[in-house]
């Protein structure tokens, strides 16, 4: 067993099946420059503990630093007949310094704690992209915002017309979901930033190590309170499934208005050339594909996080090697949404909006009806009595054919006394939603102040 981890206590090298089986090196080479920086930390730690001199250190801190570099470039890779990210590095690091030199890197220190920080640390760098590119899309969608002040739209609730609302505010409500997306990376990386590193396989190090100067050079805030949990523990990956699936699925309700508002019925917006696709048959056709594949592509984050719970539900204390099928999940998650975002947030600052037709259906379906009760509600009229006046305004105008706003006086008297002429002051698109005016309503005073505290949330995290 040429190269293995292990291997003394057997009496031969492992079936080609099991070696098959056992090999993580196709997808836990992404990790390789965080094994390395692992291995830089536990070398001053076991200098520091008195296993390594100074020149020693030094030399393998010299041969760590050289197999970065060729990491770095793609010179340097796994053998076949590696199983692990971590064996590979060892390899690579005794043809480097040597055997005698190479040979003590691995005291104090075992996979299952390797692994487990490694891939926390894969996950707060990646984290801080998604973050970033979250910020990028929240921009995109607070721009479109400013550049829409004014436009009106049909707001929906079941998908029917509700009540007219600004489209700022209609766009200002992703930019929330995805703000509380941005907050739950920050809450999950407090969590994160554990390092598990010196616990061992499971028991902790017998040899004096310090894990608070691993944690330190790695950047993490603190090392593992106990070593079982340290190793075995996969909930900041699941939670980190979770965070990342929230925001694909979020991603996917906007993904959804945008396919929605870009048929020809709705006509709402016009998607930019550099962002939809065509057809290979039909000619004339521009389609949403930005949009349908961040809806598709939720399913996977959604798929990883439940996967990856399953995986974790019947495992004993301590490590088992079950474990090894968090990264796979959780690796194209972060794939995934880093592809999604920035095409995502390149669809929304380019989408051109047909405010006109926003506007002109915004009091259609008598979106304006509960104006009408609102409105008999500030002139004494109970809310129940006013909800059956203004339904019954709705019956007779549906009957005729006419608007709320076209009712002549003597219809309005025949529904109820209590409809005077009046009533048509609130019977405008701007009038309601001007009337909205209650904290977070759909008012402009109220979104130009949302859009404040949006940005400076957002601008927080
Ligand atoms: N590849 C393993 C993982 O991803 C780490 C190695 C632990 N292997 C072992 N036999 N204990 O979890």
């Amino acid at each position: 067993n040429e190269g293995a981890l292990w291997g003394a206590r057997f009496a031969g090298g492992p079936s080609p099946e099991l070696a098959a089986l056992s090999r993580s090196t196709h997808f836990d080479w992404d990790l390789a420059l965080y094994d390395i920086a692992g291995s830089h930390a536990h070398a001053r730690a076991l200098e520091a503990a008195g296993y390594l001199t100074a020149d020693e250190a030094r030399a393998m801190h010299a041969g760590l630093d050289a197999l970065a570099a060729r990491v770095g470039e793609g010179t340097l890779r796994a053998a076949p007949e590696d199983e692990d990210v971590h064996g590979a590095l060892e390899n690579a690091l005794i043809a480097e310094v040597g055997p005698a030199l190479g040979g003590k890197l691995r005291a104090g220190r075992s996979r299952n704690d390797q692994i487990a920080t490694l891939v926390r640390l894969y996950l707060l760098d990646h984290g801080r992209t998604i973050a970033r590119e979250v910020l990028r899309l929240i921009d995109a969608i607070v721009a479109q915002a400013d550049a829409h002040a004014d436009a009106v739209m049909p707001g929906r609730t079941h998908l029917q017309h509700a009540q007219p609302v600004l489209l700022a505010h209609h766009l200002q409500a992703y930019g929330w979901t995805l703000v509380r997306g941005l907050e739950r990376l920050r809450d999950w990386s407090v969590r994160a930033s554990v390092s598990p590193y010196g616990g061992g396989a499971l028991a902790g190090s017998s040899l004096g190590l310090d894990p608070e100067l691993v944690a330190r050079e790695l950047g993490l805030a603190r090392p593992a309170e106990n070593s079982l949990d340290g190793t075995a523990s996969r909930d900041v990956v699941a939670e980190f499934a979770f965070v990342t699936a929230m925001i694909a699925v979020d991603l996917s309700r906007f993904a959804e208005d945008v396919i929605i508002w870009n048929t020809r019925e709705f006509g709402f917006v016009t998607l930019d050339d550099a962002y939809s696709t065509g057809s290979s048959i039909m000619p004339q056709k521009k389609n949403p594909d930005i949009a349908e594949l961040a809806r598709g592509k939720a399913g996977r984050l959604i798929g990883n996080l439940t996967g990856l719970l399953a995986t974790l539900k019947g495992l004993p204390l301590a490590y088992n090697r079950d474990l090894q099928e968090d990264k796979e999940p959780v690796f194209d998650s972060v794939r995934t949404l880093e592809l999604i975002l920035p095409a995502f947030a390149g669809m929304i600052a380019t989408l051109r909006f047909d405010t006109a037709r926003m506007a002109e259906l915004a009091p259609e379906g008598f979106s304006l009806a509960t104006d009408v009760a609102d409105w008999l509600v500030r002139q004494g009229v109970p809310f129940r009595d006013a909800h059956e006046i203004s339904g019954s305004l709705v019956r007779a105008c549906e009957e005729r054919g006419i608007g709320l706003d076209e009712a002549p006086d003597e219809l309005l008297a025949e529904v109820s006394p209590a409809l005077t002429p009046e009533v048509r002051d609130v019977l405008t698109v701007a009038g309601s939603v001007a009337s909205r005016s209650g904290v977070g309503g759909t008012a402009p005073v109220r979104v130009t102040e949302q859009r404040r505290d949006l940005v400076s949330r957002a601008q927080a995290v």
